[in-house]
């Protein structure tokens, strides 16, 4: 396993992450324990959770337990402030936002479910952009300065409100986003265009969600035919979300990949995966598993070798 600075800070992610939301879905409590055990074994250091997985924050609370041994191997990111879910947080009338008030009560509530006295990055989960973004850097700063986190995040922002915090942050010496963690994937490279240039010009590392398109990228979902048992979009809790990646476009785009990695004697997910961290700024990819055996798979995509001329190819297939 190799590691990576996560943008300008002293983390060092390992280049193969692990993402936890199917921690409290798809993986139970028992599960979670053998997937992050193996996962420290493979020399995997960083796990990325939020407290909305799971559902009323199953996720946190099953990281935090598997955890707890060795909490000071990892490098434990959550994130606050997703829209609520009904039910997904019973403990709280606060609307989920970036205020100071619902940060103050967010991160105590983490940090109780994590079991831990820190949490290494922090990261605003969605974007208020109704709440000043003084308010929501100084919260953050405060509990940077209190100890209770060390790094804070953003997650699905816009690059003028990213760029609008790092200003407020550098002009109050608060403690800057330091991670950003958009969609970023060999079907959807969307964020290319100016959320990396920005990320590159202030020093932020990207963590790529969906990395795999949710497991498209494995090439397990076939076109005209239906989704395989057990896969994720076969299951009717998220078999809503299968469109944003399962459709024509997409289709095409899978077919032309499918000849490359082919051509190459090598795994589609494995392309798809080493491809990303090519990619400037990427800094851990934290593809979510729900075996040991995806999870081995995904370690073995960091040794592949992609040429320049691959690299190109690539390109020209997915751009
Ligand atoms: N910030 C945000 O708003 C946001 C949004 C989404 C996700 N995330 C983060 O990003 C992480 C990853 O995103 P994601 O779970 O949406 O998508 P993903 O990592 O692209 O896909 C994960 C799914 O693909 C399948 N898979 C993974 N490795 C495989 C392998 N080697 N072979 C075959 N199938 C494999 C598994 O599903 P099945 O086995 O069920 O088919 C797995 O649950 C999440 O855990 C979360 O931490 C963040």
């Amino acid at each position: 396993m190799k590691y990576r600075s996560l943008g300008n800070s002293n983390l060092e992610v390992s280049e193969i992450g692990i993402g936890g939301n199917t921690f409290g879905r798809a993986n139970d409590l028992d599960k979670t324990k053998e997937i992050l055990s193996a996962a420290f074994s493979l020399g995997i250091n960083t796990v990325d959770t939020a407290d909305i997985y799971g559902g009323n924050g199953t996720s946190e609370k099953y990281v935090g337990e598997a955890l707890k041994e060795n909490r000071n191997e990892w490098i434990i990111m959550t994130k606050f402030g997703a829209p609520n879910i009904p039910g997904n947080n019973p403990h709280t009338t606060l609307t989920p936002s970036a205020t100071k008030e619902y940060i103050d009560y967010a991160i105590d509530a983490s940090l109780k479910r994590l079991q831990v006295n820190y949490i290494d990055v922090y990261q605003v989960h969605f974007p208020h952009e109704m709440v000043p973004s003084e308010e929501t850097m100084s919260a953050l700063n405060e509990l940077v300065k209190a100890g209770k986190v060390r790094h804070v995040g953003c997650s699905n922002y816009k690059v003028w409100h990213m760029v609008q915090s790092q200003h407020v942050a550098k002009q109050n010496n608060f403690a800057p986003f330091i991670s950003s963690q958009p969609p970023y994937s060999l079907v959807d490279r969307r964020v290319e265009k100016e959320h990396l240039p920005a990320c590159e010009q202030y020093g932020i590392g990207i963590i790529p969600y969906s990395p795999l398109a949710s497991g498209f990228l494995t090439g397990k979902y076939q076109k005209n035919e239906p989704a395989p048992k057990g896969s994720r979009f076969e299951t009717t809790s998220t078999a809503g979300y299968a469109t944003r990646f399962i459709n024509d476009r997409n289709f095409d785009i899978l077919d032309k990949l499918n000849i490359f990695a082919n051509n190459k004697g090598a795994k589609l997910s494995h392309v798809s995966l080493r491809w990303l961290l090519e990619q400037k700024q990427v800094s851990t990819i934290i593809a979510g598993v729900t075996s040991i055996d995806q999870l081995k798979d995904n370690v073995q995509a960091a040794k592949l070798v992609l040429s320049k001329d691959e690299l190109e190819e690539l390109d020209k297939i997915t751009k």
